[in-house]
């Protein structure tokens, strides 16, 4: 097996991981940086991101502001020091981008333009129209480029890393246009590698996002933290999931129920305020969870619209008119006219809320550190605990950049911190074992399991028993029935034997992280006993302070559900309160 020796690994090459390769090419331009993706850079997912990213610019704002809005919408999960260093880097994160070339649109004065976005009690989402994390990922990967010490392994689909002597000393990959495995050592691993919300069956994640990051770190024995925490985002196009950006709503879109009525009133986010003027964290800019809630009970009674693509609620953005539409959100026109046949101009768009992101995810200190030494983690696959039970829109680009750059230099300190690396043999046994692992999965035939039914199980599952509104007995169910597709996956069939951009081979190990982490996702679940954020149970429907103002950790195991463990969350300024979206003046 070919040896790659680097000085710094890095799984996944979206916003986290170019910003992290960045940081580490312009901090030192001795250092070797191997930037390892499974798929081309501008194909990972931060380029879907439409509505923008969060960061304090304008007088009226302030640190505290930002610090309150991200601490009480997260329900008050978040750990508060992360915040904190979170929203001081941010605005700095962002005049980077800027100055690397980001176009962010403008106010008529020439300023950089921010929108309202939900949960947000004042204007501060950096923009580019509807397109900005195509355009933060365009900035990023066209400077990464500047860097010859960034090199890129394109299409490279990490397998297992390479723990010695206490510490990650690099990876094995699989070469997926050869089918060669290749082992990369190197004195320290950021995994940058994206959430996982394809293992719901209604989603706004493309294809790739399969948790293949949270996996790598989760098999290794690093825990993931908060998994039960998955989030809805309010306003998902009905027939395929692809999102409609926050953004809509932040220019003065707004939903009604089948009569006319703009049902979030009813649920603690009125009053109701007049159309076509923005409005600031109440109505259609309350947070996520508490849309996507409203969504739920509305269709409980029955007070949804019927589409051939199930029950909806309507986004009407007609009265910003098609001048504002074409400027602010050319992509959502483009998006219902290509896949619902609707302008949005012309007509009421249907929508429904749809899987969008995880809270959860790598166990990382503010620091961007994992417990195990060597390794560390940004982006949605980490869960720095910024987000808490619920993530506000538009904080999560901001977090790839501050995490991402934070990764970096923290992996230089552990590098400079003179650990010596492990002998070659050593690793070297670990690769072959790796692949020897893949090589295995490759010739299975003769298996009774097919990797599509198993996966469609496994969806299903996640829709039915985990979604908006849980219950002990399904989330009794779902775990249940995870644990034993991990135990049928072990009988799947691969029919291609061939080496060349083996997709069966790859969809298998896709599902093996999906199945590992959506194990993670049901058991933290079933045992948290409270409803908080994202995490609603019928039955026990209030948050739970007294026990449970704490972060779920899972502990990983080959053949048998996660071991669980608590940590306390960090509470440096913010006592638990009360989420007040009411729009009262205080
Ligand atoms: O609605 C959106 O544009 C999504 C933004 C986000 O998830 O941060």
């Amino acid at each position: 097996m070919e040896i790659i020796k680097t000085d710094i690994a890095i799984v996944g090459a979206g916003g986290a991981g170019l910003r992290a390769a960045i940081a580490l090419a312009e901090a030192d331009p001795k250092l070797r940086i191997a930037l390892i993706s499974k798929v081309y850079p501008m194909r990972s997912h931060t380029c879907a991101a439409e509505g923008g990213a969060a960061g304090v610019i304008k007088s009226d704002d302030s640190m505290a502001l930002h610090f309150g809005d991200t601490v009480g919408g997260g329900d008050w999960l978040s750990d508060q020091d992360a915040v904190e260093y979170f929203i001081h880097e941010a605005p700095k994160e962002l005049t980077q981008l800027e100055h690397w070339g980001c176009p962010w649109s403008r106010e008529p004065d020439g300023s950089v333009a921010v929108r309202p976005f939900g949960g947000m009690k004042i204007k501060r989402t950096w923009f580019a129209a509807d397109k900005s994390g195509f355009h933060i990922l365009h900035t990023l990967f066209q400077t990464s480029l500047k860097y010859p010490s960034i090199q890129r392994f394109d299409e490279y689909y990490a397998t297992d890393l390479l723990v010695e002597d206490g510490h990650c000393q690099g990876l094995t990959a699989l070469e997926i246009r050869s089918g060669q495995m290749k082992q990369f050592q190197a004195r320290a691993v950021i995994i940058a590698g994206g959430g996982g919300g394809r293992m719901f069956p209604f989603t706004t994640n493309g294809a790739v996002k399969t948790g293949d990051g949270m996996a790598l770190a989760y098999r290794a024995g690093v825990p993931l933290k908060d998994m039960e925490f998955v989030q809805y985002h309010p306003t998902g196009l009905p027939n395929n999931g692809i999102l409609l950006t926050e953004g809509c709503r932040g220019e003065g879109g707004v939903l009604f129920n089948k009569d006319g009525r703009r049902y979030l009133q009813d649920y603690g986010m009125g009053p109701e305020t007049p159309i076509g003027q923005p409005v600031l964290k109440t109505m259609e800019l309350g947070p996520r969870d508490r849309v996507s809630q409203a969504f739920w009970h509305e269709q409980k009674k029955g007070n949804t619209v019927s589409t051939p693509w199930g029950d909806c609620v309507l986004l009407d953005m007609r009265h910003l008119g098609e001048k504002k539409i074409d400027e602010r959100l050319p992509l959502v026109r483009d998006l219902c006219i290509s896949y619902l046949g609707k302008d949005p101009v012309k007509e009421p768009i249907p929508i429904r809320p749809v899987v969008h992101y995880m809270m959860g995810g790598i166990h990382t200190n503010i620091k961007a550190a994992t417990p195990l030494p060597g390794l560390f983690a940004a982006g949605e696959c980490a869960c720095v605990s910024i987000n808490g039970a619920n993530r506000l829109g538009s904080n999560s680009l901001t977090e790839l950049l501050v995490f991402g750059k934070r990764a970096a230099l923290s992996a230089i300190e552990h590098v400079q911190s003179g650990l010596s690396a492990s002998k070659d043999a050593a690793l070297t046994g670990q690769a072959q074992a790796s692949e020897t692992r893949i090589g295995t999965l490759m010739k299975k035939s003769a298996g009774t399991e097919t990797i599509a039914g198993l996966r469609k199980e496994m969806m299903e599952t996640m829709e039915t028993n985990v979604g908006i509104y849980r219950t002990g007995s399904e989330l009794a169910t779902a775990c249940d029935k995870i644990s034993e597709l991990r135990q049928r996956y072990a009988h799947i069939a691969l029919h291609d034997k061939t080496h060349v951009y083996n997709t069966d081979l790859m969809q298998a190990l896709e599902l093996g992280s999906m199945l590992d982490c959506a194990e993670a996702v049901t058991v933290g679940a079933r045992d948290r006993k409270e409803s908080r954020g994202a995490h609603q149970r019928l039955d026990f429907t209030e948050r739970d302070d007294v026990n449970l103002l704490k972060h779920t950790l899972a502990y990983y195991h080959p053949t048998e559900p996660p071991r669980l463990d608590y940590l306390d969350v960090v509470i440096t300024q913010s006592q638990p309160g009360v989420r007040d979206y009411s729009g009262a003046k205080k």
